[in-house]
């Protein structure tokens, strides 16, 4: 080879290398963990076998016609398989959520046997793989029977029945569970469940802008929200009088946070972009760091905003052992008094924070734009304004059409380029200890049924089966986990 095309070659390897910030799962402390997730309704299926009983979600995904997750992927029956799936991938913890009504059917009263055993052996197959539970107790599935009775989540009686079902999953888990979350991404359910009607049980503000069967007031989400954050501090304060000295486990809530970013340089977006982050952060973590709601929620929302007494803010503030991070996106953020309309995510819970939000990418709803940055961005203001709380990232995963075609390779470049973000955000001092892909395998999705998914693994759900078919992105994460890929 002549000496000018080996230099040619030498340089274009050098451009190349140097705009990959390679790393390795050891450059991560090595009590990190790596994980992959799924929730009850999304994977179990088996919907009515066993005692289970309807939650709010059966309810809502047969009122649509999007599907529904009767059968999902199965999990219920095939979840020994997945765990090997996992084990053989190297994962390091497996973030799955207990199905309230299959384990206290309609809610309260009597345990079901079944039930019980059936996440006890999800349990010890996990455990004997040396993969970390990392269990969360709700994840949309509020039983149908506690919201026909007192309205779920905007009546304050959640509060005890929600504490009962999280001390008996303590009690009988919790020998072998050291990860607790509560509550998943409560900001975005509070908001997407009781004001804009898109997630179950699908209740909506006056201001709602799709899907909406029933009107509520445009107080409703601070509600939900509010009882949230008391039935988390009540279910936290049990589990640390109760069973923390014994089982020594941590405990914590899951908020969904986008990266938010100014629109423009102008100082009003930046104003904006500082409001957005109380509204979206600030709403749950400022009464969990703090005791209260950030003052400028107070402000704009007057008496729509509940009130905390003096003993519930003491018991709400510190009940997390750690922040649960839900991430997919960053978006620009500008004010809306100074600005012209935007036509998504303008009404409602955004008009209330006074802002428009501008999508990095394509606004259609699951063009979600990989934006590693702002996932940094939103652990450093995290650790400036809330004292540095341990994180997990318990979600975060690039949605693909849901086809059979294996070769992922956007989600692949989507997960290298999160990792990165966490790594770069640890040498920067943020205590961030674990993230989970989401998801484990293709799941019944929330919004888009099984048009679209996110999983590392392909189901076929038109197969009884439902067989499963590994993506170029497990391999990647199996590389990854095991060192031969960075
Ligand atoms: C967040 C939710 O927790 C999960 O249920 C959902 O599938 C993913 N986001 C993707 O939409």
């Amino acid at each position: 080879m002549k000496p000018f095309s080996q230099f040619f070659i030498f340089l274009v390897i050098v451009l190349a290398t140097s705009y990959i910030d390679a790393f390795t799962r050891n450059d991560f402390p090595e009590d990190f963990l790596f994980g992959a997730a799924t929730s009850a309704y999304q994977w179990e299926g088996a919907a009515d076998e066993d005692g289970r009983t309807p939650s709010v979600w059966d309810t809502f995904s047969h009122s649509y016609d999007t599907g529904n997750g009767d059968v999902a992927c199965d999990g219920y029956h095939q979840y020994k398989e997945d765990v090997k799936l996992m084990a053989d991938m190297g994962l390091e913890a497996f973030r799955f959520s207990i199905s309230w009504t299959r384990l206290i059917p309609n809610g309260r009263g009597p345990i079901n046997p079944k039930g019980l055993l059936f996440y006890k052996n999800l349990i010890k197959e996990l455990r004997s793989h040396g993969i970390e539970p990392h269990v969360t107790l709700y994840h949309y599935d509020l039983p149908q029977s506690l919201e026909d009775e007192y309205g779920g989540w905007i009546n304050r009686k959640i509060i005890e029945d929600f504490t009962a079902f999280a001390d008996v999953c303590f009690r009988e888990f919790g020998d072998d569970v050291k990860l607790w979350t509560t509550i998943n991404e409560a900001t975005i359910f509070a908001i997407a469940s009781y004001g804009e009607g898109l997630t179950p049980p699908g209740h909506c503000s006056p201001n709602k802008f799709i899907n909406c069967s029933t009107g509520n007031s445009s107080t409703e989400p601070y509600l939900a929200a509010h009882n949230m954050l008391l039935a988390h501090a009540s279910a936290s304060k049990l589990y640390r009088l109760k069973y923390k000295s014994k089982q020594r486990g941590s405990i914590g809530l899951s908020i969904f946070a986008f990266g938010l970013s100014p629109y423009t340089n102008s100082k009003d977006d930046e104003i904006a972009t500082q409001r957005a982050k109380d509204f979206l952060f600030g709403w749950m973590l400022k009464p969990l760091v703090f005791g209260d709601y950030p003052s400028e929620m107070k402000r704009t929302l007057g008496s729509r905003l509940p009130v905390f007494s003096e003993e519930e803010s003491e018991q709400v503030k510190g009940s997390s052992d750690f922040v649960g991070i839900i991430h997919y996106t960053t978006f620009y953020v500008t004010n809306r008094a100074s600005a012209s309309n935007f036509p998504i995510m303008n009404q409602g819970f955004f008009k209330d924070m006074g802002v428009y939000m501008i999508s990095t990418g394509n606004s259609s709803l699951f063009e979600w734009e990989a934006t590693p940055w702002g996932l940094e961005g939103v652990l450093e203001h995290l650790k400036q304004s809330y004292n540095n709380p341990p994180i997990y990232i318990l979600e975060n995963g690039k949605p693909m059409k849901h086809d059979s075609m294996l070769q992922d390779t956007p989600r692949v470049e989507y997960i290298q380029g999160y990792i990165g973000a966490v790594l770069n955000a640890i040498k920067n001092g943020s205590d961030t200890r674990g993230y989970f892909v989401w998801s484990m395998i293709d799941v019944y999705e929330l919004l888009s049924g099984y048009t679209t998914s996110f999983g590392m693994y392909y189901v076929n759900f038109s197969d009884p089966g439902r067989k499963r078919s590994p993506k170029l992105s497990a391999s990647w994460y199996s590389g990854f986990l095991n060192g031969t890929i960075d």
